[in-house]
Formats: C-alpha cells, structure tokens, sequence
C-alpha cells in the first residue's frame, strides 16, 4: 500500500507543472484527467503484482471482482478538480477491506509531503509520528471543513443550507476539495469536524479510518456507524459530534 500512494505521489508531482489532456464526467465540472489514469494504472499493477487475488473498486476503472476477503478501495487522484487548477492540495488515498471492515487506509499529498497511515487497533500517523483529534468541545469555537458534491447542490435543506447555517453562526468553515484530506486532517486535529453530503467509497474509505484511529467519530447524518457504500458523512473529534449533527439536521441546539 505505502510503495503504490508513494508511486502515485511521484506520478502527480512530476506531472504537476506539464501538460495534461482533461476530461468531463457527468456533473457540472467532475473532471478527470491523464494523469489520474496513470496514477490509477500504477496503483492497480502494484496491488495485482502482489496480491494478484484481491478485488479491487477503483474510481475510474470500477470493480475488478475476485472471490476474496480483501478489497482494495482506491482513489487515484482526490482533489482532481484543484490538481488540475495547479492547486496542491490533492492526494492519492488507498484503503483495504477485509471481510466487510475497513483495515488499512493511507493518504498521500506528494506537494506537501504528507503521509498519513491508518491500521484499525494500532492508531493513525502523519510522516510517522502519531496523531490524535482536537480536543475543542464548543462548536462555535470549532473550526469546520465541508465540500460540495458535484449534483446534489440544488437539494433542499443541502449542502448550501447547512453551509449558510453554519456560516451564520459565525464558525469558520473552509471548502479544501479534497474529502481525503479533510479527513485526514480531521485525524491530525487541524479541524475539529468535516460532514459532506454525498461521497463515494474511494473519497472517504481511508480517511474515515484515519479518523476513527486518531481518537475521532465518524457516522452518516443520522448518527449510524458509518459505512463507506452510503453517501454521507459526518466526522469529528467526537466532542462537537451531537452539536454538529443537530445543525445538519436543522434542530434546534
Ligand atoms: C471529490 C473531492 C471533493 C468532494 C467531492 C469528491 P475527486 O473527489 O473529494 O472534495 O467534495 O465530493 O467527489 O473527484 O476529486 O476524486
Ligand atoms: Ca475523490
Ligand atoms: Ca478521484
């Protein structure tokens, strides 16, 4: 896992300040472009060279299907949007399932030179060095980070909804474009929550671990466990989490 985000790293940096063809998804601006498949091809040789039976879900290829207990769940460029405006904050983020729970997660910025690591019971790192949550108790002291999904803008009661609700309240709240990396920072105790209203496995499947591992909580809006096969997601350092949730919610706190 470390040799494949390490080899995915070098492809994003060395491509950075080059030339690259980028294309559109469905949605309004979901780009993807070549060097995410060349990140994603790199990862997907490294994992098939070494554990040629695992399954595999990766954003832009879909599912390799094994009969397996394990899974590999990868994101071969997240933050594709502000790599490809020469912005640095984007990752790779690789994570394994076994039997159904998320085991392993790494994430890396190669422009920052950050690497996170996760292993479920053993706790999360940045660059080696263990990392926990904040331990700010009052939301409206909390520093926040949100995205916005690519489709779901004009829901009612959405992203922007809550975003306006809690701008209001005076708490500051970034927008990185990098769900990887909001997580993750999450885990470093850089922000003291993150929610987004709809991600995929590949965004959230490492980080959530990260975050979890670092002493965190992590659950869809309602408060259920999280699992990375639905599309919210609400992390924190746990001691703003019923706050927080309130507000997504719309409830009074
Ligand atoms: C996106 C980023 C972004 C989040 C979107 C994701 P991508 O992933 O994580 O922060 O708001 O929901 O789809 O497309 O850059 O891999
Ligand atoms: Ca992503
Ligand atoms: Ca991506």
């Amino acid at each position: 896992m470390l040799q494949a985000v390490k080899e995915a790293g070098g492809i994003m940096q060395r491509s950075f300040h080059g030339h690259f063809k980028i294309s559109n998804k469905a949605g309004v601006n979901n780009l993807v472009t070549e060097v995410d498949h060349a990140s994603e091809k790199a990862i997907i040789s490294i994992i098939k060279k070494n554990f040629p039976d695992h399954y595999i879900l990766s954003e832009e290829i879909g599912k390799i299907e094994m009969d397996s207990d394990y899974k590999w769940i990868v994101d071969p460029i997240d933050g594709t949007v502000n790599f490809a405006n020469g912005i640095p904050i984007c990752c790779v983020s690789i994570a394994v399932e076994y039997q159904g729970s998320i085991i392993l997660g790494a994430v890396f910025n190669p422009f920052f030179n950050e690497l996170f690591v996760a292993e479920r019971g053993k706790g999360a790192t940045l660059n080696d060095k263990p990392i926990q949550v904040s331990n700010k108790d009052d939301l409206s002291s909390a520093c926040l980070v949100t995205g916005f999904p690519y489709n779901i803008l004009d829901k009612p009661n959405g992203p922007l909804e809550i975003f306006n609700t809690l701008i209001r309240k005076g708490i500051p709240l970034r927008r990185l474009g990098s769900a990887a990396i909001d997580l993750c920072w999450v885990a470093a105790g850089r922000f003291d929550g993150f929610y987004e209203h709809k991600l995929e496995a590949w965004d959230s499947a490492a980080g959530f671990l990260m975050v979890e591992e670092a002493g965190g909580k992590v659950t869809d809006f309602k408060g259920n466990h999280y699992s990375p096969y639905q599309p919210e997601l609400l992390a924190t350092n746990g001691k703003i989490h019923t706050a927080l949730q309130g507000c997504i919610n719309g409830l009074k706190e």
